[in-house]
């Protein structure tokens, strides 16, 4: 159907007589650049794993102070690939908060082991010592802290937990691109997995990326990403190799695609921009939002902290605001304000509820904040009118 537009305006008449058009939660911030980034790779007769990955891993270590760099299909994938690594199998268990993304613990459960959860601080959302500590056992064999919307963890207590009981530690950075832990950058020390999928500080429209400063570990999962072979295609075809390459162990097909990469390459070159509309756009949610006392935002990190601000999560006061959470994200979306999920305790998914003997309310806090969370909308291409906007509505629906 052809649009319709408004003199001067630059809406269509549909949206002139319907009023606000759809302010989506999140949304991927694409320019000519990328899309010339893309068109050159599929251009250029090489378009699965080659140099452009190889130029991405090495631009994502300079960014983020790494030492190491794989690119890899997704977050997900990377996280597959560590569990396999350290053997993490049936009878292990593994520490993580249950207020994370299923994928995490579906991979847990799928690799044989048990899934142990650390409750939450009630106003970080993250895992802690206390809370790590009550679940420690002979059997857990890694722990899993989750950067939580980009905020960092508290790394320094959990890595004395793990130090002194002999327990690896991975880093959920799939929120953390930019977040700075007491000044050291996620992913410049020990072993993060980041993410790019489309509503991540970078896209790569799937994605993902695992830093590590261990070199052994490096090498494990570079074999394993690629059918355990132990090299690319890119090294069998283009380096004048013989290209009867070997299994050396049973490996996985997680290998990175040069046309993703180049996307990255180029999104990555904006990742400070980004950060810092995110960052302005959080600070004005939060100077607006003072005065709706239905909304209570999360608490902010130290100042020795950076966040990158990848979700803008609140939580809704329940009594004052009169009605359920999912109420209250049902009428913003009826006034065209897309918000997200961030999360559903994994525990309270069907499938946990039935499988694992979580007793209610053992997880008083990741409970508690199941039940109020949501996600207003945050990207870099959105105003501070636009942020405006989310405001307004969101006092029209509680009737203020
Ligand atoms: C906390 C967390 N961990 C892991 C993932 C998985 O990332 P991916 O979709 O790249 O596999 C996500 C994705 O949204 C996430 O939010």
């Amino acid at each position: 159907m052809m649009n319709v537009y408004c003199s001067g305006k630059g809406r269509t008449l549909a949206e002139s007589i319907m009023g606000d058009t759809f302010l989506p939660f999140s949304k991927p911030s694409i320019n000519p650049d990328d899309i010339h980034a893309v068109n050159e790779v599929l251009r250029s007769g090489w378009i699965t794993t080659g140099s452009k990955s190889a130029e991405f891993e090495k631009k994502f270590c300079d960014y983020t102070d790494s030492p190491n760099a794989v690119a890899l299909t997704s977050a997900t994938a990377g996280m597959h690939l560590v569990l396999k690594a350290f053997g993490i199998g049936q009878g292990d268990e593994v520490i993580t908060p249950s207020m994370t993304w299923v994928s995490t613990v579906n991979l847990i459960t799928m690799a044989g082991a048990t899934p142990v959860f650390a409750d939450i601080d009630k106003d970080t959302l993250m895992m802690n010592r206390e809370s790590v500590e009550k679940c420690l056992s002979e059997k857990v064999k890694m722990i899993i802290p989750v950067h939580f919307a980009g905020a960092p963890a508290q790394m320094d207590s959990l890595q004395k937990i793990a130090e002194k009981h002999k327990i690896a530690i991975v880093e959920d950075a799939a929120h953390a691109l930019g977040t700075q832990y007491k000044n050291i950058k996620i992913g410049s020390q020990g072993t993060s997995i980041f993410s790019f999928h489309p509503i991540k500080n970078i896209t790569t429209g799937e994605g993902g990326m695992l830093c590590s400063d261990d070199d052994t570990l490096i090498e494990k999962i570079q074999r394993l990403k690629f059918h355990g072979l132990g090299m690319d295609s890119f090294d069998r075809i283009s380096h004048g190799r013989l290209p009867q390459a070997e299994v050396l162990e049973p490996g996985y097909k997680y290998n990175f695609p040069d046309i993703l990469a180049a996307l990255g390459i180029s999104q990555l070159s904006r990742i400070n921009t980004f950060n810092k509309k995110r960052e302005a756009l959080a600070l004005h949610y939060l100077e607006l939002l003072n005065e709706v006392e239905e909304i209570i935002p999360l608490k902010l990190p130290e100042e020795d902290a950076k966040h990158s601000w990848h979700l803008f999560v609140v939580r809704l006061d329940i009594g004052k605001a009169g009605m359920s959470r999912d109420q209250f994200m049902e009428d913003l979306k009826k006034n065209n304000i897309g918000t997200g999920l961030h999360f559903k305790a994994v525990h309270l998914h069907r499938y946990y509820k039935n499988n694992l003997n979580i007793a209610p309310g053992s997880l008083i806090n990741t409970e508690w904040n199941s039940k109020r969370i949501l996600s207003l909308p945050l990207f870099p291409d959105m105003t501070h009118k636009d942020a405006g906007r989310v405001v307004n509505v969101i006092k029209k629906v509680l009737k203020k």
